[in-house]
């Protein structure tokens, strides 16, 4: 297939391209560098020997979009295209609705202008809110969000939902993600937010390089089996090849499925701690910190329905995923210059 990538060049989008490219298919990343760098089309060339067509160009800029529409016929898009900063986006929520909601109006708009009618958008767990029991499981719905970043995944949800309601012709694959971690095993491609990060993978690479002198823990008073969070990572790698069964199930279905995309596993903060420091022979030092606002205890996926509808399982451990973060770290300890 003809696959439209937006925010092809960020974290996830980059593996997921390095993964339809091994499956085949054709990518055009669209993606404004707003939050990843014009050197990640050369790390997914090294990798895959394809170098993709690359647009820079911004999802709310309308005539930007339909230049991209109107010079390739696209058979699918994949909508990765968003601003992801929980905190940032309690203090700026118009440029998180306009950028994540608006921009994905524009998109949607243009798929039905141009005829192309499958997708695959990014959701998170996040839109389960904290009122479920644990594992998640789909068909409990949507709960209540936190922030603003939360709520602009959620409206796109709805509107994806109404939209396929409408329109007989859309198939769209919502995946929930769990928490992706790690890293391509080149060590080419990865991620490395500027500043402080706010993911605790990020923050435990950046303490065992040496560039942070220690993890605060936030909180180790939770009904957990240490007391600290409980998470349910996925290897992006793994994350990346869901994508590409998503893409193509939409292509042989209509209508709209919405998919946890986790491993049903949970790990606590300090049993990442541990893993980490086992994976790349570093310390990580840290400390107890109070808990962060808005932290649920636990959280993690009934990953069934993915295996039944998608054929999809992951493959990577908590180990492969603290290596490879690690090894992409010490590759480009300054993110991919
Ligand atoms: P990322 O920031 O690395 O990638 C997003 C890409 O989109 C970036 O390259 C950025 O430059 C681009 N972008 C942002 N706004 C744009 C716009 N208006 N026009 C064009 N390009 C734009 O983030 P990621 O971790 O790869 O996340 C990808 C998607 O998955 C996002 O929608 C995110 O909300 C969602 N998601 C991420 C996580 C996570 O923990 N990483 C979890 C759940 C859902
Ligand atoms: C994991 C655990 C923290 C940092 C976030 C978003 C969610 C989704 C994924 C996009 C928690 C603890 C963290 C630190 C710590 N993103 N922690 N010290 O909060 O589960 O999910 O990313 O959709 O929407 O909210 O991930 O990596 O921030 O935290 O102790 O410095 O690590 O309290 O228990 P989270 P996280």
């Amino acid at each position: 297939m003809k696959i439209l990538v937006t925010g092809g060049m960020g974290y996830i989008g980059s593996h997921t391209v390095v993964e339809l490219i091994a499956k085949g298919h054709e990518c055009v990343i669209l993606d404004n560098l707003y939050n990843s760098s014009i050197n990640v089309l050369n790390r997914i060339e090294e990798i895959s020997g394809v170098r993709p067509e690359f647009v820079n160009a911004d999802i709310t800029d309308e005539n930007a979009l339909r230049n991209v529409f109107e010079n390739h016929q696209f058979d699918a898009v994949i909508h990765f295209a968003g601003l992801k900063a929980v905190g940032e986006s309690v203090t700026i929520p118009l440029k998180y609705y306009d950028n994540n909601v608006g921009g994905s109006i524009k998109l949607y708009q243009l798929m039905e202008e141009y005829n192309v009618n499958n997708l695959v958008f990014s959701s998170s767990a996040t839109v389960y809110g904290s009122s479920f029991e644990m594992p998640l499981k789909e068909a409990y719905g949507r709960g209540t969000t936190t922030n603003p970043y939360g709520t602009s995944k959620l409206m796109n949800e709805m509107i994806i939902e109404d939209y396929c309601h409408a329109r007989k012709e859309l198939s769209a694959v919502v995946l929930r993600y769990f928490n992706p971690v790690g890293a391509h095993k080149s060590g080419l491609i990865g991620e490395r937010p500027n500043g402080i990060p706010n993911n605790l993978m990020p923050y435990i690479s950046d303490v065992a390089i040496g560039k942070r002198e220690r993890l605060n823990v936030f909180g180790d008073d939770y009904d957990t089996k240490d007391g600290t969070g409980v998470r349910d990572y996925i290897h992006v790698v793994d994350l990346a090849k869901a994508h590409v069964l998503a893409i193509e199930y939409a292509a042989k279905n209509k209508g709209m499925e919405t998919i946890n995309i986790g491993t049903g596993n949970g790990y606590s903060v300090l049993e990442i701690v541990e893993a980490y420091k086992k994976a790349s022979g570093k310390d990580v030092p840290y400390v107890i910190a109070p808990r962060r606002a808005g932290d649920v205890a636990t959280c993690y996926a009934d990953p069934n329905k993915a295996k039944e509808l998608l054929g999809f399982e992951a493959q990577y451990g908590i180990e492969d995923m603290c290596l490879d973060s690690y090894n992409f770290i010490i590759k480009n300890p300054n993110g991919i210059e």
